[in-house]
């Protein structure tokens, strides 16, 4: 069968490109499947809490992803400098995942404990003034910013709807749980959080 014969059949390129992506796919796919347990880890994995889950919708309303991924990828390369490769379970509460392929800025998967929260509180006012060759951008309103609680509580629960354990208590609690507090706060106690699920270098 030659090329041209291929190209002009709109119909047999169709079939042969859904048979050429079913083969890949079904190559990647599979052992994934056949290995759950490879891909959760053995991790018990708990939701974020109300101010966690707050910065959380910050870093994607900043657009942080467009800079940072979260995804270690199981090269030696990546588990050097980063730590343990990232495995499913750890993104699952994650509305939308924050995987990314950018990085302009080093992966943030597990950067939760690296820094001290005054660290963080310096860095995303003005990242030059720790980091001097840095290009990150400074993010100066969010520390004036405060939160709304009536919303998060919304939020939990459309979160909960979706899969999210949340208990009645946690949604209750919501607007306690980031009341006087800022989108700062709510940013870094998020950053904090990053990882900590898999114990470092297991
Ligand atoms: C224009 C790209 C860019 C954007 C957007 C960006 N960053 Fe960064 N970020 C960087 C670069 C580059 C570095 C490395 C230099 C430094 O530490 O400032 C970095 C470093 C960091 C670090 C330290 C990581 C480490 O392991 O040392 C954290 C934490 C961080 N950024 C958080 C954020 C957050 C949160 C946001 C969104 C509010 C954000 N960044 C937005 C480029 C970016």
């Amino acid at each position: 069968m030659s090329h041209e014969t291929v190209e002009k059949r709109a119909g047999l390129l169709t079939v042969l490109i859904v048979a050429v992506i079913s083969v890949g796919g079904l190559i990647e796919i599979v052992p994934l499947a056949a290995s759950a347990a490879k891909s959760q880890g053995g991790i018990a994995i708990t939701p974020r809490t109300a101010l966690q889950q707050a910065g959380f919708d910050i870093y994607v309303r900043e657009g942080c992803y467009v800079c940072h991924s979260q995804q270690i990828r199981p090269f030696r390369s990546e588990t050097e400098r980063y730590g343990p490769y990232s495995v499913a379970a750890e993104s699952q509460y994650d509305h939308p995942f924050e995987f990314g392929s950018k990085r302009t800025g080093p992966d943030l998967a597990r950067v939760g404990g690296r820094y001290s929260d005054d660290w963080h509180r310096v860095h995303l006012h003005n990242p030059r003034d720790v980091v001097p060759e840095s290009n990150m951008p400074g993010y100066p309103w969010l520390a004036t910013a405060s939160l709304d609680g009536e919303l998060m509580q919304r939020k939990l629960r459309v979160l909960r709807w979706l899969g999210t354990p949340y208990s009645d208590a946690d949604i209750a609690g919501a607007p306690a749980a980031v009341a006087g507090k800022t989108e700062l706060d709510a940013l870094i106690a998020y950053l904090q959080s990053l990882g900590l699920a898999r114990p470092r270098g297991s």
